[in-house]
């Protein structure tokens, strides 16, 4: 593959191919030194138009720890504030001699846009509800290393499906390793035609969905794209659909939890789920993370063919 826009064009294969380099890269990112220079020399513009914590963090901490040259670049900071498009920005960049564009923009389909536009290589870091396919191969290889494989999985995501581009990638990447995939919300957040998630099963009870599920994958409630008052309002949807300390007597004893981040604790899962200790897996999936997206860049740059063994 030249890009990882979208997850859809990786097989079970390819997926596992990079969660086991992944694995690779955890043991590079536990040595001492954690720096290795399997891409020295190469350049990755990091250009996000939209927020990020974990997402941003993590590629620039991935990238610096292949030995590559970053330029974070995007947002207001640019000249796209005076009216410059988007293809033009990409084509100065381009001048450059870049190897890599990672993008995050509040508009689907941009990272699409941007390989039309580049010989560069691109990965999508999320595009408006599009995708998320590095969320999915870092939830992929928290899931997978929480619970040994994903095939036959019961994978529940509860809340926002609608705004969801983290369900836009993450539910088909499940389906394509075999796993089952339950989505439980409200019909108000539910996209307009459900079927095209994919997932086998939808409903609205999240205390019936409970006791099946191995993995409870919490969703944020987008409020910053939700018009108006949103129905149910937080504290109806707290007592609907949050996972509370009050819920966790439907759960499998060994289910556990994810979240993509960032929580609005309190609304979609309360503090005693977030930080339980035996369940919640939330802080290794930012550290998957790290591990996963150095093992795209690894791959998509040419590293399983450079001669170089990571
Ligand atoms: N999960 C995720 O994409 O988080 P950020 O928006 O902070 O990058």
């Amino acid at each position: 593959h030249k890009h990882l826009i979208d997850i859809t064009e990786y097989s079970a294969d390819d997926i596992m191919q990079i969660l086991e380099t992944a694995v690779t890269f955890m043991e590079v990112n536990e040595r001492k030194i954690k720096k290795v220079p399997l891409l020295k020399g190469v350049t990755v513009v990091n250009m996000f138009n939209e927020p990020s914590t974990r997402t941003k963090s993590s590629f620039e901490l991935a990238e610096k720890r292949l030995s590559c040259d970053v330029l974070n670049f995007g947002g207001k900071s640019t000249s796209v504030v005076k009216g410059e498009s988007l293809v033009d920005t990409l084509e100065t960049l381009d001048s450059y001699k870049i190897d890599m564009v990672i993008v995050r923009d509040r508009h689907a389909g941009v990272p699409r846009l941007i390989s039309q536009h580049t010989p560069a290589a691109v990965i999508d870091a999320g595009d408006g509800k599009h995708q998320h396919p590095t969320q999915a191969l870092l939830d992929l290889f928290s899931i997978w290393r929480a619970k040994g494989s994903l095939d036959k999985l019961h994978v529940g995501i509860v809340g926002d499906i609608g705004h969801s581009r983290v369900c836009g990638s993450l539910i088909p990447a499940l389906k394509i390793m075999g796993a089952e995939v339950t989505v439980i919300a409200p019909n108000t957040l539910l996209p307009a035609r459900p079927d095209v998630l994919g997932a086998d099963h939808v409903t609205a009870n999240l205390n019936e969905a409970l006791p099946e599920l191995d993995v409870v994958y919490m969703l944020r409630i987008q409020r910053e794209r939700l018009e108006g008052a949103p129905y149910p309002s937080l504290r109806e949807y707290n007592m609907l659909f949050g996972l509370t300390r009050e819920r966790e007597k439907f759960m499998k004893p060994d289910a556990i939890v994810c979240h993509p981040g960032p929580i609005n604790r309190g609304v979609e899962l309360d503090s005693y789920m977030a930080d339980h200790p035996e369940r919640s897996v939330i802080l290794d999936q930012v550290y998957a993370g790290i591990c996963t997206r150095m093992a795209a860049l690894y791959l998509l740059l040419g590293g399983s063919d450079n001669g170089l063994s990571a």
